[in-house]
């Protein structure tokens, strides 16, 4: 009984720590936050009063310490009204983890009480968390706009927080907004029907009224995941079902609806392998062009980047990844970001199994399983075969865990599961992954976790064969965590479909500056292979093979660099400037002030910037306004321009 004990609480303290946060989460979480939010839209501010409902858990505590970047701090009270002093310092001299708010309580706290406090505070344009856009910035430069990206360590720019995904939260939040400045607002939550207590009303003045909105998220969830977006949005439903919405700029809700029309069956495609949607509601956001990434999974309020609207529905995987990670990352979350595979590796995971179900088209997910490894083997490369941040366990003390960002916990994290289902079994490791999002739903994970629940899972399952499994699990578990560089197992996602491409890259080759008979069968190949052939056209640009001649045929054979899909127009612009082509610099500098998505403007920036640095500088400077302060950051450190703190 005592050795059962002491296993148990060596099991329960046994989780990671998070090596990114300032706040003092061992020994204080927070159950709940409320947040009052009044909206100064186009003077670029908000003015805010945060509120918590704090527990001890440790075993007893004087001070509360939380994350903050950049944000205006003004005061701190219990809701009482006790005022309560606080100091602000800079644990790493390199603020880009930001600071820490240290909040002196009025006592002594004990384990199992709660503390309930607030701050004032205010958020500007110094935010990294949130994007305060122009009306000019907008499609229909009616109103500004804004939106925010707290994953990874941004929330700690959005509010003090224990900005880490160990400690989840339910929330409430009052958003009081001009009606002038934003038809609408939408938060990572359902909208409330009954209101807040208002701390402060401002008044109306001659040319406007200020509205109020109410929302409730009463499923605990992680700081991360706190999102808004406010401008001139509507929200439309998008197919039968009921559950499935669109949000966006009003001239541009009828095109996106058109193609957003089988989400009802995304849905059902991805419940069909996993189980229930639980949340309730699914609403996509597609937001201005200058969002910097593909996709973020806020719970009921997925944001995602224009560019997946692509007229042809080639680009709703990401619809179906967000999708996925309502489970994978929103339901069981990573207790730290050197364990992001438990959500990113998980999520493709379910994002292939139902894009199948979808498409019924195996060869496309293996050919997007093959591009997902060469894009990860390139930021292997990028980071070093040797270096900790090429596993699936960087360690980022001291820095923004946004440093260590690269496809390694998405492929190595997929390629790893599918390992694992490969050993187990499909129909068995489908059911234990069900089991597991029961075992550990609204909870915060580690992968030693994630290892156990598997063993025991099959254990008690009774598998056949588990001592085999077993050994087969845990040989080569700690490698593929672990070690750097390319996975301990190498796995088979070949098809036909892969020569193919190949080929075609060769023909045009070997054709030099002609027309090679088979042109015509790119209009045939799957979406996937299109992107295998510009990747394989850039390979042959960085091994000096890709002429002039050959992209000027290619490029009047198959009209690339008119391509209105992004995902393959990015790729073929990183080609041709690899190749040091330097006859289409118009269209490139076009497009790189027409897409904010950091996966599509990276890879052209670096490879302008090493054909003609110069042009690749004066070119940001003509955008610079347009990008969101995420990506311009990531820009000036590609064209090493240097500067590391976010403007
Ligand atoms: N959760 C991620 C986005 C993210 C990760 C933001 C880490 C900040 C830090 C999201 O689910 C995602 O993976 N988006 C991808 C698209 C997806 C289809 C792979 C993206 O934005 O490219
Ligand atoms: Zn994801």
């Amino acid at each position: 009984m005592i050795v059962l004990m002491i296993s148990l609480m060596q099991y329960a303290l046994a989780y990671e720590l998070d090596v990114n946060t300032f706040s003092n989460y061992l020994d204080v979480q927070n159950r709940h936050l409320h947040l009052e939010w009044l909206l100064n839209m186009d003077k670029k501010y908000i003015n805010s009063t945060s509120s918590y409902r704090f527990q001890v858990v440790g075993r007893s505590i004087n001070k509360i310490t939380l994350d903050i970047y950049k944000l205006n701090i003004y005061s701190t009270y219990l809701q009482n009204g006790l005022s309560l002093s606080h100091t602000i310092d800079n644990p790493y001299e390199d603020s880009d983890q930001g600071s820490r708010l240290n909040i002196q309580l009025d006592k002594t706290y004990y384990k199992g009480q709660y503390i309930e406090l607030s701050i004032k505070y205010s958020i500007d344009s110094k935010s990294r968390s949130i994007s305060f856009m122009t009306k000019e910035q907008t499609s229909t430069k009616t109103m500004p706009y804004i939106f925010s990206q707290c994953e990874d360590a941004n929330c700690r720019a959005l509010a003090p927080l224990q900005d880490t995904p160990t400690v989840k939260q339910t929330y409430t939040a009052t958003v009081i907004f001009k009606d002038t400045e934003a038809a609408d607002v939408f938060m990572s939550a359902d909208e409330s029907k009954e209101e807040f207590q208002v701390l402060y009303r401002p008044k109306d003045q001659a040319g406007f009224t200020w509205k109020y909105k109410y929302f409730i998220q009463k499923v605990p969830i992680p700081s991360y995941l706190i999102a808004i977006v406010a401008g001139n949005i509507k929200k439309v439903p998008t197919s039968t079902g009921g559950r499935t919405f669109l949000v966006s700029e009003p001239d541009k809700t009828e095109a996106y609806t058109a193609e957003l029309k089988d989400m009802e069956q995304f849905m059902q495609a991805i419940e069909q392998y996993i189980g229930p949607y639980t949340w309730g509601t699914y609403t996509l956001v597609i937001q201005p062009a200058s969002f910097p990434i593909g996709g973020m999974e806020n719970p009921l309020l997925t944001f995602a980047n224009p560019t997946i609207m692509t007229g042809t529905g080639s680009g709703l995987d990401v619809t179906i990844h967000e999708m996925a990670h309502s489970w994978f990352g929103n339901t069981i979350t990573c207790v730290n970001w050197a364990n992001m595979w438990i959500n990113e590796g998980f999520t493709v995971f379910l994002e292939r199994k139902a894009s199948l179900f979808h498409y019924q088209i195996p060869d496309e997910i293996k050919l997007n399983a093959i591009i997902g490894n060469t894009s990860m083997y390139q930021d292997m490369l990028g980071f070093g075969l040797d270096s900790n941040f090429s596993s699936l366990h960087p360690d980022t003390t001291g820095l923004n865990p946004d440093d260590s960002f690269s496809k390694i916990p998405y492929e190595k994290g997929y390629q790893f599961l599918a390992y694992l289902e490969s050993i187990v079994g499909e129909a068995d490791f489908k059911q234990m992954l069900r089991a597991y999002l029961v075992q550990y739903k609204y909870q915060s994970i580690d992968q030693q976790e994630f290892q156990n629940f598997l063993l025991r899972y099959l254990y008690e399952k009774q598998v056949d064969d588990f001592s085999t499994k077993r050994y087969k699990i845990l040989e080569n578990w700690n490698k593929w965590v672990y070690s750097p560089g390319l996975p301990p197992v190498i796995l088979d996602f070949s098809t036909p479909k892969l020569a193919e491409a190949y080929d075609y890259t060769t023909a045009y080759i070997t054709a030099d500056g002609q027309q090679p008979t088979k042109w015509q069968n790119y209009f045939t190949f799957l979406h996937s292979q299109k992107q295998v052939f510009l990747e394989d056209l850039f390979k042959q640009a960085q091994n000096n093979l890709l002429k002039i001649n050959v992209i000027n045929q290619m490029d009047k054979d198959l009209k690339l660099t008119e391509e209105k899909d992004f995902e393959l127009k990015f790729r073929w612009f990183r080609a041709i400037l690899t190749a040091g082509d330097k006859t289409r610099f118009t269209q490139i500098s076009d497009f790189l002030g027409s897409v904010g998505r950091g996966k599509m403007v990276y890879p052209v920036y670096r490879a302008l910037n090493q054909l003609d640095h110069d042009f690749a500088v004066k070119t940001f400077k003509n955008h610079e306004a347009f990008y969101h302060p995420i990506a311009k950051n990531n820009i000036k450190n590609i064209l090493g321009l240097k500067e590391n703190i976010i403007q």
